[in-house]
């Protein structure tokens, strides 16, 4: 029996967990998403090429993995035909990605929901649209559809007929008939499934979708996505128990961005965010909205790895620092003279302590070793490295997949 690694996102989402998961995937045999939908974009860059993936693990890379979307992710059919001619255009062989019968699907009626609700709110939440907290919605109040239902024609008819009202129902079953004729090949049992492979000592690797602080339960609320990010979201979206995990890995970006509404504690608000925003291509993959860019945030960072059981972690775009005079790092919460925590992130008159490093102005894309890089750089991983606690295994120095230092 062989155990589970994870791989989250320490932040608030787009830490570059696509890119590492797709270096980790290497030495795995399968690599299996647990959460989110096609609000989740993950860039690869290999090369020339850039690949988009929304739904189809970051895995797809390498040859021999097997993928799979687990039972807690709730999936828009559209999205995934669309994304497997995609990747069958550029030659891939997809017939190696397995779904869920559990998983949970997102129709059009969840995206008006979705887009409708935000117009609705007093504050909006910034969601990017796709009908994510709606399907999630249906799916806590049982009257969600899912893919083991694809294979049930008189079944689906029924469930869509209730859902989708009879105006709606006709074309919206004959379109899902449609895609399931298409997917059927593709769900599985997910339980039995996920489960033989870890009964054959198989290599699996479980890719977290957005980041630890948007989780429905322990994120900014209600400034979260509806589904379960941290390391625990794997158990439950792939019907496995705690014990199946093995190590916890963290990606965590050398700075903070959020895309979206919500707070933000480390924010910066002048040129230097312009900067980051600039120097880090800080534009949603999925929205193409600007990102809100900012300062890491050591306490949030320290709640991360208390959630999710941090085994070790990840930096990523360290060089988008390099230029930058000094660098800040929130060290602290205060509200008036009181010592604030995590919890109070969001509550009126929370102020940061921010300490200052030197930063390094040479370019670091080319280092492959973390002890080689510029001094300033290597105090600044190592500053990393104490606040979390815990060993800091890859920094990313540049875009393309060999950009790494160990
Ligand atoms: P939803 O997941 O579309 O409901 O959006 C809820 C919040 O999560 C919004 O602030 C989104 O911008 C944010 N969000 C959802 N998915 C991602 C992601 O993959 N990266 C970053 N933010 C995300």
């Amino acid at each position: 029996m062989s155990k589970a690694d994870v791989i989250v996102g320490l932040q608030w989402g787009d830490e570059g967990k696509g890119r590492i998961v797709d270096l980790y995937a290497r030495d795995y045999d399968v690599v299996a998403r647990y959460g989110g939908g096609d609000n989740a974009g993950h860039t690869i860059v290999v090369g020339e090429r850039e690949l988009a993936l929304r739904i189809v693990p970051s895995g797809v890379m390498h040859r021999h993995v097997e993928l799979f979307v687990g039972g807690g992710t709730v999936v828009n059919l559209q999205t995934l035909v669309e994304e497997l001619d995609a990747l069958a255009a550029l030659g891939m062989d997809l017939t190696r990605l397995k779904i869920s019968d559990r998983a949970h699907i997102v129709f059009p009626y969840h995206v008006q929901r979705d887009k409708a609700a935000e117009v609705a709110r007093f504050d909006a939440i910034g969601t990017t649209g796709r009908g994510i907290g709606p399907a999630y919605v249906d799916r806590v109040a049982r009257t969600g559809i899912r893919f083991a239902d694809l294979l049930r024609t008189r079944e689906l008819a029924d469930k869509i007929r209730t859902n989708a009202g009879d105006g709606e129902s006709a074309d919206l079953l004959k379109t899902t008939i449609g895609h399931a004729e298409r997917l059927k090949a593709h769900v599985v049992d997910g339980v039995a499934w996920l489960q033989e492979r870890l009964t054959q000592g198989k290599r699996v690797l479980l890719e977290g979708a957005q980041g630890t602080l948007l989780d429905v339960g322990y994120g900014t609320y209600p400034f979260v996505t509806s589904s379960h990010t941290i390391a625990g979201g794997a158990c439950t979206g792939l019907g496995i128990g705690p014990s199946a995990i093995g190590r916890v890995i963290g990606v965590l970006k050398a700075y903070s961005t959020r895309v979206g509404a919500g707070p933000f504690p480390s924010e910066l608000h002048d040129h230097r965010a312009e900067q980051l925003r600039q120097q880090g291509g800080e534009y949603g993959t999925v929205t193409g909205r600007p990102r809100r860019c900012g300062w890491l945030d050591a306490v949030a960072a320290r709640y991360a790895v208390t959630l999710n059981g941090l085994s070790s972690a990840v930096i990523t775009k360290l060089d988008v620092l390099t230029g930058f005079e000094r660098i800040g790092i929130v060290t602290g919460y205060r509200r008036g003279r009181k010592p604030a925590g995590f919890a109070d992130v969001g509550e009126d008159g929370l102020e940061v302590e921010i300490e200052e490093l030197p930063g390094w102005s040479e370019p670091i894309r080319g280092y492959r070793r973390i002890a080689d890089l510029p001094k300033a750089a290597r105090d600044y991983v190592e500053r990393i490295g104490e606040i979390l606690g815990v060993p800091i295994e890859i920094v990313s120095v540049g875009r393309e997949r060999t950009q790494l230092a160990r």
